[in-house]
Protein backbone atom coordinates (compact mmCIF):
# COMPACT_ATOMS: atom_id res chain seq x y z
CA UNK A 1 0.00 0.00 0.00
CA UNK A 2 1.29 3.10 -0.76
CA UNK A 3 1.03 6.39 1.27
CA UNK A 4 -1.73 9.31 0.72
CA UNK A 5 0.85 11.50 -2.32
CA UNK A 6 2.09 14.87 -0.28
CA UNK A 7 0.94 18.41 -1.57
CA UNK A 8 3.29 21.66 -1.45
CA UNK A 9 2.24 23.22 2.00
CA UNK A 10 1.92 19.69 3.62
CA UNK A 11 3.68 18.57 6.97
CA UNK A 12 6.29 16.53 5.90
CA UNK A 13 5.91 13.57 7.74
CA UNK A 14 8.61 12.68 10.50
CA UNK A 15 10.32 9.10 10.22
CA UNK A 16 13.10 7.07 11.58
CA UNK A 17 15.43 5.52 9.34
CA UNK A 18 18.71 3.79 9.23
CA UNK A 19 21.57 5.80 7.77
CA UNK A 20 25.27 6.02 6.49
CA UNK A 21 25.87 7.96 9.45
CA UNK A 22 23.51 5.63 11.91
CA UNK A 23 19.79 5.88 12.73
CA UNK A 24 18.28 9.16 12.03
CA UNK A 25 14.79 10.81 13.46
CA UNK A 26 14.23 12.83 10.24
CA UNK A 27 12.87 16.52 12.07
CA UNK A 28 15.79 15.61 14.63
CA UNK A 29 18.45 15.60 12.14
CA UNK A 30 17.14 18.56 10.62
CA UNK A 31 17.19 20.52 13.42
CA UNK A 32 16.29 24.23 12.72
CA UNK A 33 16.88 23.64 9.28
CA UNK A 34 15.61 22.89 5.64
CA UNK A 35 16.00 19.88 4.40
CA UNK A 36 16.51 18.20 0.20
CA UNK A 37 15.58 14.27 0.43
CA UNK A 38 16.37 12.87 -2.77
CA UNK A 39 16.05 9.40 -3.84
CA UNK A 40 17.53 6.92 -5.59
CA UNK A 41 16.96 3.20 -7.43
CA UNK A 42 20.09 1.77 -6.38
CA UNK A 43 23.35 1.84 -5.53
CA UNK A 44 26.30 1.56 -7.53
CA UNK A 45 24.12 2.47 -10.60
CA UNK A 46 25.73 4.97 -13.18
CA UNK A 47 23.68 8.02 -13.41
CA UNK A 48 23.17 7.98 -8.94
CA UNK A 49 26.79 8.30 -8.48
CA UNK A 50 27.03 11.41 -10.21
CA UNK A 51 24.22 12.34 -8.86
CA UNK A 52 25.65 11.80 -5.33
CA UNK A 53 28.71 12.84 -6.47
CA UNK A 54 27.29 16.42 -7.39
CA UNK A 55 25.21 17.20 -4.47
CA UNK A 56 28.65 16.07 -2.23
CA UNK A 57 30.30 19.06 -4.46
CA UNK A 58 27.48 21.29 -3.84
CA UNK A 59 27.39 21.06 0.13
CA UNK A 60 28.87 24.35 0.54
CA UNK A 61 26.06 25.99 -1.72
CA UNK A 62 23.26 24.08 0.27
CA UNK A 63 24.73 24.99 3.51
CA UNK A 64 24.91 29.04 2.52
CA UNK A 65 20.94 28.47 2.04
CA UNK A 66 20.70 26.50 5.82
CA UNK A 67 19.38 23.42 3.36
CA UNK A 68 20.56 19.71 4.74
CA UNK A 69 20.51 17.48 1.75
CA UNK A 70 20.08 13.58 2.85
CA UNK A 71 19.94 10.93 -0.48
CA UNK A 72 17.49 7.17 -0.09
CA UNK A 73 18.62 4.78 -1.85
CA UNK A 74 16.86 0.93 -1.68
CA UNK A 75 19.87 -0.52 -0.55
CA UNK A 76 21.61 -1.43 2.85
CA UNK A 77 23.91 0.61 5.02
CA UNK A 78 26.68 -1.89 4.40
CA UNK A 79 26.33 -1.30 0.38
CA UNK A 80 25.95 2.84 0.84
CA UNK A 81 29.03 2.61 2.57
CA UNK A 82 30.87 0.81 0.02
CA UNK A 83 29.30 2.81 -2.68
CA UNK A 84 30.34 6.31 -0.83
CA UNK A 85 34.15 5.19 -1.89
CA UNK A 86 32.97 5.02 -5.54
CA UNK A 87 31.30 8.15 -5.37
CA UNK A 88 34.18 10.05 -3.72
CA UNK A 89 36.20 8.81 -5.95
CA UNK A 90 33.99 9.37 -8.83
CA UNK A 91 33.73 12.96 -8.00
CA UNK A 92 37.86 13.41 -6.50
CA UNK A 93 36.10 14.09 -3.35
CA UNK A 94 38.34 14.22 0.27
CA UNK A 95 34.64 13.31 2.38
CA UNK A 96 31.22 12.86 1.62
CA UNK A 97 29.35 14.66 4.16
CA UNK A 98 25.59 13.45 4.56
CA UNK A 99 24.01 10.57 5.12
CA UNK A 100 22.30 7.85 2.30
CA UNK A 101 19.45 6.55 3.85
CA UNK A 102 19.40 2.76 3.46
CA UNK A 103 15.36 2.07 2.29
CA UNK A 104 16.24 -1.65 1.83
CA UNK A 105 12.82 -2.96 2.70
CA UNK A 106 11.18 0.11 0.35
CA UNK A 107 9.51 1.37 3.45
CA UNK A 108 9.88 4.92 2.62
CA UNK A 109 9.60 4.79 -0.71
CA UNK A 110 6.07 3.68 -0.71
CA UNK A 111 5.23 5.79 2.30
CA UNK A 112 6.49 9.08 0.37
CA UNK A 113 5.24 7.43 -3.19
CA UNK A 114 8.66 7.14 -4.21
CA UNK A 115 8.05 3.66 -6.43
CA UNK A 116 8.30 3.95 -10.49
CA UNK A 117 6.48 1.61 -11.76
CA UNK A 118 8.53 1.20 -15.11
CA UNK A 119 11.50 0.48 -13.25
CA UNK A 120 12.19 -3.00 -12.54
CA UNK A 121 15.13 -4.66 -10.96
CA UNK A 122 16.29 -7.93 -11.89
CA UNK A 123 14.35 -9.63 -8.88
CA UNK A 124 10.71 -8.34 -10.71
CA UNK A 125 10.61 -5.07 -7.78
CA UNK A 126 10.03 -1.92 -8.64
CA UNK A 127 12.70 0.65 -7.95
CA UNK A 128 12.69 4.36 -6.60
CA UNK A 129 12.90 7.19 -8.75
CA UNK A 130 14.82 10.31 -8.59
CA UNK A 131 12.05 11.80 -6.68
CA UNK A 132 13.42 15.28 -4.51
CA UNK A 133 11.19 17.10 -1.41
CA UNK A 134 12.22 19.98 -0.25
CA UNK A 135 11.21 20.65 3.48
CA UNK A 136 11.13 24.17 5.37
CA UNK A 137 12.58 24.62 8.83
CA UNK A 138 8.71 24.15 10.37
CA UNK A 139 8.93 20.87 8.34
CA UNK A 140 6.33 21.72 5.58
CA UNK A 141 6.91 20.36 2.01
CA UNK A 142 8.15 23.38 -0.44
CA UNK A 143 8.81 21.39 -3.54
CA UNK A 144 8.46 18.07 -4.84
CA UNK A 145 9.74 16.52 -8.33
CA UNK A 146 9.91 13.21 -9.65
CA UNK A 147 12.10 11.98 -12.50
CA UNK A 148 12.07 9.24 -14.09
CA UNK A 149 15.45 6.52 -13.37
CA UNK A 150 16.85 7.83 -16.77
CA UNK A 151 17.22 11.12 -16.23
CA UNK A 152 19.37 12.61 -13.69
CA UNK A 153 18.88 15.90 -12.08
CA UNK A 154 20.14 19.15 -12.25
CA UNK A 155 20.88 20.36 -8.91
CA UNK A 156 21.66 24.12 -9.69
CA UNK A 157 18.33 23.95 -10.96
CA UNK A 158 17.33 22.85 -7.30
CA UNK A 159 19.21 25.84 -5.59
CA UNK A 160 17.94 28.09 -8.04
CA UNK A 161 14.06 26.98 -6.87
CA UNK A 162 15.58 26.89 -3.00
CA UNK A 163 16.59 30.75 -3.66
CA UNK A 164 13.05 31.23 -5.27
CA UNK A 165 11.30 29.87 -2.57
CA UNK A 166 13.93 31.54 0.55
CA UNK A 167 13.13 35.03 -1.59
CA UNK A 168 9.13 34.78 -1.93
CA UNK A 169 8.34 33.70 1.17
CA UNK A 170 9.80 37.27 2.53
CA UNK A 171 8.88 39.66 -0.47
CA UNK A 172 5.69 40.09 -2.45
CA UNK A 173 7.40 38.96 -5.50
CA UNK A 174 7.72 35.92 -7.36
CA UNK A 175 10.18 34.87 -10.02
CA UNK A 176 10.15 34.74 -13.29
CA UNK A 177 11.18 31.87 -16.09
CA UNK A 178 14.92 31.45 -15.72
CA UNK A 179 14.79 33.61 -13.08
CA UNK A 180 18.09 33.78 -11.04
CA UNK A 181 19.58 35.12 -7.50
CA UNK A 182 19.84 38.89 -8.45
CA UNK A 183 17.81 38.84 -11.49
CA UNK A 184 14.33 41.05 -12.30
CA UNK A 185 11.04 39.53 -10.42
CA UNK A 186 7.85 40.11 -10.77
CA UNK A 187 5.65 41.97 -8.47
CA UNK A 188 2.90 39.42 -7.26
CA UNK A 189 -0.92 39.81 -8.89
CA UNK A 190 -2.15 40.33 -5.52
CA UNK A 191 -0.29 43.44 -4.44
CA UNK A 192 -2.81 46.72 -4.80
CA UNK A 193 -1.70 49.43 -7.20
CA UNK A 194 -1.66 51.76 -4.12
CA UNK A 195 0.54 49.79 -1.69
CA UNK A 196 3.40 49.20 -4.62
CA UNK A 197 4.95 52.77 -3.66
CA UNK A 198 5.52 51.54 0.00
CA UNK A 199 6.25 47.79 -0.63
CA UNK A 200 8.84 48.82 -3.30
CA UNK A 201 9.85 52.86 -2.55
CA UNK A 202 12.44 52.13 -6.01
CA UNK A 203 9.69 52.04 -8.23
CA UNK A 204 8.43 49.18 -10.87
CA UNK A 205 8.33 48.97 -14.41
CA UNK A 206 4.53 47.84 -15.75
CA UNK A 207 4.59 46.12 -19.27
CA UNK A 208 1.74 47.31 -22.12
CA UNK A 209 0.08 44.33 -23.10
CA UNK A 210 -2.49 43.69 -25.58
CA UNK A 211 -5.33 43.10 -23.32
CA UNK A 212 -4.73 46.28 -21.51
CA UNK A 213 -4.29 44.97 -18.38
CA UNK A 214 -1.59 46.10 -15.81
CA UNK A 215 0.00 42.68 -14.73
CA UNK A 216 3.00 42.29 -15.86
CA UNK A 217 5.05 44.45 -13.26
CA UNK A 218 8.44 43.99 -13.21
CA UNK A 219 10.46 45.03 -10.24
CA UNK A 220 14.42 44.67 -8.85
CA UNK A 221 15.22 42.07 -6.89
CA UNK A 222 14.19 43.00 -3.12
C1 LIG B 1 21.44 4.88 -13.02
O1 LIG B 1 21.61 5.40 -11.92
O2 LIG B 1 22.27 4.99 -13.91
C2 LIG B 1 20.18 4.11 -13.31
C3 LIG B 1 19.56 3.40 -12.33
C4 LIG B 1 18.40 2.68 -12.64
C5 LIG B 1 17.89 2.70 -13.93
C6 LIG B 1 18.50 3.48 -14.90
C7 LIG B 1 19.67 4.17 -14.60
Amino acid sequence: MSGKALNIGDQFPNFTAETSEGRIDFYDWMQDSWAILFSHPADFTPVCTTELSRVAALIPEFQKRGVKPIALSCDTVKSHKGWIEDIKSFGKLSSFDYPIIADDKRELALKFNMLDKDEINAEGIPLTCRAVFVVDDKKKLRLSILYPATTGRNFDEILRVIDSLQLTQTKSVATPADWKQGGKCMVLPTVKAEDVPKLFPDGIETIELPSGKSYLRITPQP
